[in-house]
């Protein structure tokens, strides 16, 4: 952080407060700090606290008695700009371009990353406005700093408090620090689950939530990857500009996305859950309830991962997953050699808080060369990061 320039932006908030604690961390870790606030934000905290904190003028206005406050000039300087607390009326007001204030110029102004943590009440953080306000605003490949869980100005207890400046500048510290070791590669990931109609109600599907791939995406994006997802149906909704998200339902559809797109890649990641069978006959209407007993005919899917790993160039790289419930090695290895891959992941369902749905996730690589890595359960994101590591050591 040292000699980074920081534009601290303050909304009218009651977690303004935090702010001059916050500008004061960021000058102790060696960082230059202009605050800029909107007028309601002056009505939480004095600009002459923060700027006897920060040593440099506060504005507050586009314009003042000493002049106009060249806002282009400012978007320019900035290292970073940071918005904190950001109430909901700021990120609607950003997120559709409004410029009404020194914060909302300068932020249309700006070249540098925007980092923003949100405050305000439970029930305004959930609205879907909100939410989406936020989604667009990550969208702009603008950095959101997640809200904590707590007590509330109002009250009431949940979700909706900035978070505290500590964080907020590790959030900084990391952002600066961050690897780019990605940069000018090309990846192609298959995650989540797949359906298969049977009927216009129903399907074949699996637990897969998609959460393991998402992580790997956004790790890899993070790192400067350019990443095309290939999402079977999940609630999750991935935004990072690296990332171009493409929706699919049925294996059918994931083999078709990934095989057309694997050429032009570096790299296949295959974290997806794909059923191996669909029903050969998909009725056109609901299946009635007749006699005791239903038989539904099925056939294989398209191997996507075997696809590719017979097509696989020289130069590109194939990782697979492989879910297991028994003789795990064996069975990832034999996938592992089957398929072609480079490396193969294995999580085993005996292992909990690994697989399905969790969180966190407990992963075995398996390489081609026999080598054979054991990994402690971590959350997915720090999964995410140990095989994209290993996939920087190939
Ligand atoms: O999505 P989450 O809830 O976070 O859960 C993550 C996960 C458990 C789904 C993930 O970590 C995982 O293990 N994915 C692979 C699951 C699986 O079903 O593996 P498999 O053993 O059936 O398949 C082996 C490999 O071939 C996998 O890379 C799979 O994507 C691929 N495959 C399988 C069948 C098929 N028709 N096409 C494929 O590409």
């Amino acid at each position: 952080m040292k000699g980074k320039k920081i534009i601290l932006g303050i909304s009218g908030s009651i977690a303004a407060y935090k702010a001059a604690s916050l500008s004061r961390l960021l000058i102790k870790c060696g960082a230059e700090v202009q605050v800029l606030m909107t007028p309601a934000a002056t009505d939480f905290i004095t600009p002459l606290t923060l700027s006897t904190l920060s040593k440099r003028p506060v504005f507050s206005k586009v314009s003042s008695e000493e002049g106009w406050n060249n806002h282009v000039e400012l978007g320019l300087w900035a290292d970073a700009m940071i918005i904190a607390p950001a109430t909901a009326t700021t990120l609607a007001k950003l997120a559709n371009g409004l410029c009404d204030n020194v914060i909302t110029a300068v932020y249309l102004s700006a070249r540098c990353p925007v980092f923003f943590a949100p405050a305000m009440d439970v029930d305004m953080w959930k609205h879907p406005a909100t939410q989406r306000n936020v989604q667009q605003l990550q969208s702009y490949g603008n950095h959101l700093i997640p809200v904590g869980h707590g007590e509330l100005a109002s009250g009431l207890v949940g979700e909706g408090r900035m978070a505290e400046p500590e964080d907020i500048v590790a959030h900084l510290q990391a952002f600066f620090a961050k690897k780019t070791d990605f940069t000018g590669k090309k990846v192609v990931i298959t995650a989540g689950p797949t359906y298969e109609p049977l009927d216009p109600v129903r399907f074949i599907g699996n637990r897969s939530s998609g959460k393991m791939g998402v992580a790997i995406a956004e790790v890899l994006a993070d790192r400067g990857a350019k990443v095309r997802l290939v999402l079977g149906p999940s609630k999750l909704m991935p935004v990072h500009p690296n990332i171009e998200l493409i929706r699919v339902q049925t294996a059918q559809q994931m083999y078709e996305a990934a095989t057309h797109n694997f050429e032009q890649q570096h790299i296949g990641i295959l974290a997806a859950a794909v059923a191996d069978y669909r029903p050969i006959d998909v009725a056109d209407k609901k299946i009635k309830k007749k006699s005791d007993k239903l038989s539904i005919a099925l056939e294989k899917t398209p191997d996507i991962a075997a696809s590719l790993g017979k097509v696989k160039q020289k130069g590109q790289l194939l990782i697979g997953f492989a879910l297991e419930t028994n003789n795990e090695l064996d069975n990832a290895k034999g996938k592992l050699e089957r398929k072609n891959f480079d490396f193969i992941v294995l999580n085993s369902l005996r292992d909990k808080g690994a697989g399905f749905n969790h969180d966190t996730n407990k992963i075995t690589i398996l390489h081609r060369s026999g080598e054979v890595k054991a990994f402690d359960l971590k959350s997915k994101t720090a999964v995410a990061a140990d095989i994209v590591n290993e996939i920087r050591e190939l």
